[in-house]
Protein backbone atom coordinates (compact mmCIF):
# COMPACT_ATOMS: atom_id res chain seq x y z
CA UNK A 1 0.00 0.00 0.00
CA UNK A 2 3.09 2.70 0.35
CA UNK A 3 5.16 2.21 -1.97
CA UNK A 4 7.63 4.98 -1.66
CA UNK A 5 10.56 6.02 0.41
CA UNK A 6 12.04 9.30 0.79
CA UNK A 7 15.93 9.36 1.63
CA UNK A 8 16.80 13.07 2.47
CA UNK A 9 20.78 13.16 1.94
CA UNK A 10 21.50 16.30 1.08
CA UNK A 11 22.89 17.50 4.59
CA UNK A 12 26.30 18.16 5.27
CA UNK A 13 28.00 16.00 7.77
CA UNK A 14 29.55 18.60 9.76
CA UNK A 15 29.95 16.37 12.78
CA UNK A 16 32.30 14.08 10.72
CA UNK A 17 34.45 16.34 8.74
CA UNK A 18 37.01 15.56 7.66
CA UNK A 19 36.16 12.91 6.65
CA UNK A 20 33.18 14.11 5.13
CA UNK A 21 34.67 17.51 3.21
CA UNK A 22 34.44 15.34 0.04
CA UNK A 23 32.25 12.46 0.87
CA UNK A 24 28.73 11.85 1.22
CA UNK A 25 28.30 10.77 5.40
CA UNK A 26 25.85 8.69 3.90
CA UNK A 27 28.23 6.27 2.53
CA UNK A 28 30.44 6.11 5.53
CA UNK A 29 30.39 2.43 5.58
CA UNK A 30 29.04 0.33 8.76
CA UNK A 31 32.11 -2.73 8.63
CA UNK A 32 31.96 -3.37 4.78
CA UNK A 33 28.11 -1.79 3.32
CA UNK A 34 27.13 2.53 3.78
CA UNK A 35 25.23 3.76 5.84
CA UNK A 36 22.54 4.86 3.16
CA UNK A 37 22.12 0.90 2.15
CA UNK A 38 21.14 -0.23 5.35
CA UNK A 39 18.20 2.22 5.28
CA UNK A 40 17.62 1.35 1.74
CA UNK A 41 17.22 -2.55 2.77
CA UNK A 42 15.35 -1.53 5.97
CA UNK A 43 12.91 0.38 3.24
CA UNK A 44 12.86 -2.35 0.78
CA UNK A 45 12.15 -5.31 3.86
CA UNK A 46 8.95 -2.86 4.80
CA UNK A 47 7.60 -3.36 1.09
CA UNK A 48 9.16 0.17 0.15
CA UNK A 49 10.81 -0.58 -2.89
CA UNK A 50 10.62 2.95 -5.07
CA UNK A 51 13.26 4.73 -3.55
CA UNK A 52 13.50 8.69 -4.08
CA UNK A 53 16.78 10.17 -2.85
CA UNK A 54 16.90 14.11 -2.16
CA UNK A 55 20.89 14.96 -2.83
CA UNK A 56 22.86 17.62 -3.22
CA UNK A 57 26.04 18.98 -4.31
CA UNK A 58 28.87 16.33 -3.37
CA UNK A 59 26.64 13.42 -3.09
CA UNK A 60 26.78 11.93 -6.85
CA UNK A 61 28.45 8.81 -4.95
CA UNK A 62 25.08 7.74 -3.53
CA UNK A 63 23.42 7.49 -6.54
CA UNK A 64 26.62 5.85 -8.36
CA UNK A 65 26.07 3.08 -5.27
CA UNK A 66 22.70 2.05 -6.55
CA UNK A 67 23.93 1.92 -10.21
CA UNK A 68 26.17 -0.63 -11.84
CA UNK A 69 29.49 0.21 -12.03
CA UNK A 70 30.45 -2.22 -15.27
CA UNK A 71 34.31 -1.78 -15.36
CA UNK A 72 34.50 -2.85 -11.71
CA UNK A 73 31.71 -5.56 -12.33
CA UNK A 74 33.43 -6.74 -15.59
CA UNK A 75 36.79 -6.69 -13.33
CA UNK A 76 35.40 -9.41 -10.55
CA UNK A 77 33.25 -11.50 -12.50
CA UNK A 78 34.04 -14.72 -12.08
CA UNK A 79 35.82 -14.37 -9.44
CA UNK A 80 35.18 -15.66 -5.67
CA UNK A 81 35.50 -11.65 -5.43
CA UNK A 82 32.08 -11.25 -6.94
CA UNK A 83 30.26 -12.53 -3.96
CA UNK A 84 31.06 -9.06 -2.46
CA UNK A 85 29.01 -7.30 -4.63
CA UNK A 86 25.54 -9.60 -3.71
CA UNK A 87 23.71 -7.58 -0.92
CA UNK A 88 24.26 -4.53 -3.60
CA UNK A 89 23.04 -6.53 -6.26
CA UNK A 90 19.79 -7.72 -4.54
CA UNK A 91 19.06 -4.17 -3.61
CA UNK A 92 19.01 -3.07 -7.11
CA UNK A 93 17.10 -5.76 -8.39
CA UNK A 94 14.24 -5.16 -6.10
CA UNK A 95 14.13 -1.78 -5.87
CA UNK A 96 14.19 1.31 -8.39
CA UNK A 97 15.77 4.64 -7.73
CA UNK A 98 14.92 8.44 -8.62
CA UNK A 99 16.70 11.53 -8.02
CA UNK A 100 16.03 15.00 -7.03
CA UNK A 101 18.43 18.03 -5.91
CA UNK A 102 17.73 20.10 -3.40
CA UNK A 103 19.84 23.32 -4.26
CA UNK A 104 20.46 24.94 -0.58
CA UNK A 105 20.59 23.35 3.01
CA UNK A 106 16.92 24.61 4.40
CA UNK A 107 16.43 22.29 6.61
CA UNK A 108 14.91 18.70 6.51
CA UNK A 109 11.07 20.05 6.02
CA UNK A 110 12.67 21.77 2.80
CA UNK A 111 14.56 18.50 1.80
CA UNK A 112 10.85 16.62 2.07
CA UNK A 113 9.24 19.08 0.08
CA UNK A 114 11.78 18.88 -2.76
CA UNK A 115 10.98 15.36 -3.02
CA UNK A 116 7.72 16.33 -4.00
CA UNK A 117 7.52 15.30 -7.24
CA UNK A 118 9.08 11.52 -6.69
CA UNK A 119 5.96 11.22 -4.08
CA UNK A 120 3.08 12.51 -5.97
CA UNK A 121 -0.19 12.34 -3.68
CA UNK A 122 0.39 9.18 -1.41
CA UNK A 123 1.59 8.21 1.86
CA UNK A 124 5.74 7.27 1.55
CA UNK A 125 8.26 6.90 4.24
CA UNK A 126 11.09 9.00 5.24
CA UNK A 127 14.60 7.56 6.02
CA UNK A 128 17.40 9.50 7.42
CA UNK A 129 20.40 7.00 7.27
CA UNK A 130 22.66 7.88 10.14
CA UNK A 131 20.05 6.66 12.21
CA UNK A 132 20.92 3.24 11.42
CA UNK A 133 18.06 1.20 12.73
CA UNK A 134 18.27 -2.57 13.80
CA UNK A 135 16.14 -5.24 14.82
CA UNK A 136 18.33 -6.39 17.85
CA UNK A 137 15.83 -7.97 19.36
CA UNK A 138 14.72 -9.85 16.34
CA UNK A 139 11.25 -9.20 14.09
CA UNK A 140 10.67 -6.89 11.58
CA UNK A 141 12.85 -3.67 10.92
CA UNK A 142 11.32 -0.45 11.86
CA UNK A 143 9.79 0.97 8.66
CA UNK A 144 8.37 -2.29 8.75
CA UNK A 145 6.40 -2.12 12.06
CA UNK A 146 5.39 1.44 11.25
CA UNK A 147 3.35 0.01 7.80
CA UNK A 148 1.59 -2.32 9.53
CA UNK A 149 0.35 0.49 12.20
CA UNK A 150 -0.22 2.90 9.52
CA UNK A 151 -2.89 0.32 8.50
CA UNK A 152 -4.32 0.27 11.58
CA UNK A 153 -4.60 4.49 11.71
CA UNK A 154 -3.65 5.87 8.53
CA UNK A 155 -1.69 8.97 9.63
CA UNK A 156 1.37 10.10 9.72
CA UNK A 157 3.81 8.36 12.27
CA UNK A 158 7.06 9.28 13.77
CA UNK A 159 9.51 6.82 15.84
CA UNK A 160 10.53 7.97 19.05
CA UNK A 161 12.37 6.55 21.69
CA UNK A 162 13.30 7.39 25.37
CA UNK A 163 16.22 9.39 25.57
CA UNK A 164 18.32 10.73 28.71
CA UNK A 165 17.98 14.46 29.67
CA UNK A 166 21.35 15.36 28.49
CA UNK A 167 20.59 14.22 25.27
CA UNK A 168 17.57 15.88 24.86
CA UNK A 169 18.31 19.15 23.10
CA UNK A 170 19.71 17.10 20.00
CA UNK A 171 16.42 15.50 19.07
CA UNK A 172 12.43 16.90 18.16
CA UNK A 173 10.57 16.02 21.31
CA UNK A 174 6.73 15.24 21.86
CA UNK A 175 4.38 15.39 24.32
CA UNK A 176 1.21 12.65 23.69
CA UNK A 177 -1.19 10.97 24.87
CA UNK A 178 -1.20 7.10 25.05
CA UNK A 179 -3.31 5.22 23.08
CA UNK A 180 -1.60 1.68 23.10
CA UNK A 181 1.56 0.44 24.85
CA UNK A 182 4.01 2.24 22.52
CA UNK A 183 1.89 4.30 20.55
CA UNK A 184 0.92 8.05 21.83
CA UNK A 185 -1.00 10.79 19.68
CA UNK A 186 1.04 13.74 19.35
CA UNK A 187 -0.43 16.90 21.17
CA UNK A 188 2.61 18.77 21.04
CA UNK A 189 6.32 18.78 19.49
CA UNK A 190 9.20 20.58 20.01
CA UNK A 191 12.22 20.99 17.77
CA UNK A 192 16.12 20.54 19.90
CA UNK A 193 14.37 21.92 23.33
CA UNK A 194 16.77 23.06 26.41
CA UNK A 195 15.62 20.24 29.04
CA UNK A 196 13.59 22.67 30.60
CA UNK A 197 11.68 23.30 27.83
CA UNK A 198 10.49 19.44 26.50
CA UNK A 199 7.84 18.12 26.58
CA UNK A 200 8.76 14.43 27.55
CA UNK A 201 11.92 12.50 26.84
CA UNK A 202 10.05 11.06 23.73
CA UNK A 203 12.76 11.91 21.06
CA UNK A 204 11.85 11.64 17.53
CA UNK A 205 14.83 9.37 15.44
CA UNK A 206 15.20 8.83 12.08
CA UNK A 207 12.12 7.43 10.58
CA UNK A 208 8.43 8.48 9.34
CA UNK A 209 5.61 7.67 7.62
CA UNK A 210 4.52 10.65 6.11
CA UNK A 211 0.44 11.31 4.64
CA UNK A 212 0.86 13.88 1.22
CA UNK A 213 -0.91 16.69 2.94
CA UNK A 214 2.24 17.00 4.48
CA UNK A 215 3.43 18.90 1.68
CA UNK A 216 1.09 21.79 1.44
CA UNK A 217 1.56 22.22 4.89
CA UNK A 218 5.39 22.37 4.48
CA UNK A 219 4.70 24.64 1.78
CA UNK A 220 2.68 27.37 4.57
CA UNK A 221 5.36 26.62 7.49
CA UNK A 222 7.65 29.66 8.53
CA UNK A 223 11.64 28.85 8.79
CA UNK A 224 12.07 27.88 12.42
CA UNK A 225 14.93 26.85 14.72
CA UNK A 226 18.02 28.09 13.30
CA UNK A 227 16.01 29.69 10.42
CA UNK A 228 15.48 25.94 9.10
CA UNK A 229 12.02 24.73 7.87
CA UNK A 230 11.62 22.36 10.26
CA UNK A 231 9.71 18.86 9.30
CA UNK A 232 8.66 18.87 13.25
CA UNK A 233 6.94 22.51 12.84
CA UNK A 234 4.82 20.86 10.22
CA UNK A 235 4.20 18.11 11.57
CA UNK A 236 2.76 19.84 14.52
CA UNK A 237 0.05 21.59 12.43
CA UNK A 238 -0.62 18.05 10.74
CA UNK A 239 -1.02 16.92 14.56
CA UNK A 240 -3.10 19.90 15.73
CA UNK A 241 -5.33 19.37 12.40
CA UNK A 242 -5.52 15.78 12.04
CA UNK A 243 -3.45 12.75 13.87
CA UNK A 244 0.35 12.19 14.00
CA UNK A 245 1.19 9.04 16.20
CA UNK A 246 4.50 8.20 17.95
CA UNK A 247 5.55 4.96 17.87
CA UNK A 248 8.23 3.56 20.48
CA UNK A 249 9.60 0.75 17.92
CA UNK A 250 11.44 -2.40 18.97
CA UNK A 251 14.95 -2.46 18.18
CA UNK A 252 18.27 -0.27 18.89
CA UNK A 253 19.05 3.28 16.74
CA UNK A 254 22.53 4.32 16.62
CA UNK A 255 23.03 7.61 15.93
CA UNK A 256 26.21 7.21 12.73
CA UNK A 257 25.70 11.19 12.51
CA UNK A 258 27.81 11.23 15.38
CA UNK A 259 31.45 9.22 16.30
CA UNK A 260 30.81 7.89 19.56
CA UNK A 261 27.49 6.59 17.39
CA UNK A 262 28.92 5.24 14.59
CA UNK A 263 31.83 3.49 16.52
CA UNK A 264 29.34 1.66 18.86
CA UNK A 265 27.36 0.63 15.38
CA UNK A 266 30.34 -0.50 14.03
CA UNK A 267 31.33 -2.81 16.99
CA UNK A 268 27.57 -4.23 17.26
CA UNK A 269 27.09 -5.09 13.16
CA UNK A 270 30.84 -6.37 13.15
CA UNK A 271 30.50 -8.52 16.14
CA UNK A 272 26.90 -9.60 15.68
CA UNK A 273 25.88 -9.53 12.11
CA UNK A 274 29.21 -9.50 9.97
CA UNK A 275 31.07 -11.87 11.98
CA UNK A 276 28.02 -14.31 12.29
P1 LIG B 1 21.32 16.49 10.29
O1 LIG B 1 20.65 17.29 11.33
O2 LIG B 1 21.99 15.23 10.70
O3 LIG B 1 22.32 17.45 9.52
O4 LIG B 1 20.21 16.18 9.18
P2 LIG B 1 23.57 17.10 8.63
O5 LIG B 1 23.95 18.33 7.90
O6 LIG B 1 23.30 15.90 7.76
O7 LIG B 1 24.69 16.67 9.67
P3 LIG B 1 25.53 17.57 10.73
O8 LIG B 1 24.58 17.87 11.84
O9 LIG B 1 26.02 18.78 10.00
O10 LIG B 1 26.65 16.67 11.16
C1 LIG B 1 19.30 15.13 9.32
C2 LIG B 1 19.01 14.52 7.97
O11 LIG B 1 18.36 15.44 7.12
C3 LIG B 1 19.10 15.62 5.92
C4 LIG B 1 20.51 15.14 6.23
O12 LIG B 1 21.15 14.66 5.05
C5 LIG B 1 20.27 14.04 7.26
O13 LIG B 1 19.94 12.81 6.63
N1 LIG B 1 19.02 17.04 5.53
C6 LIG B 1 19.15 18.01 6.48
C7 LIG B 1 18.81 17.37 4.22
O14 LIG B 1 18.70 16.51 3.33
N2 LIG B 1 18.73 18.69 3.89
C8 LIG B 1 18.84 19.69 4.81
O15 LIG B 1 18.73 20.89 4.44
C9 LIG B 1 19.07 19.34 6.14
Amino acid sequence: MIKKCLFPVAGYGTRFLPATKSMPKEMLPIVNKPLVQYGVEEAIEAGLTEIGLVTGRGKRAIADHFDVSYELEHQIAGTSKEEFLSSIREVMSKATFSMTRQQEMRGLGDAILNGRRLIGDEPFGVVLSDDLCLNTEGGDGVLAQMVQLYKQFRCSIVAIQEVPEDQISKFGVIAGEKLKDGIFQVTNMVEKPAVEEAPSNLAIIGRYILTPDIFEIIENTPPGKNGELQLTDALLTQAKNGCVLGYKFKGTRFDCGSVDGFVEATNYVYNNIYKM
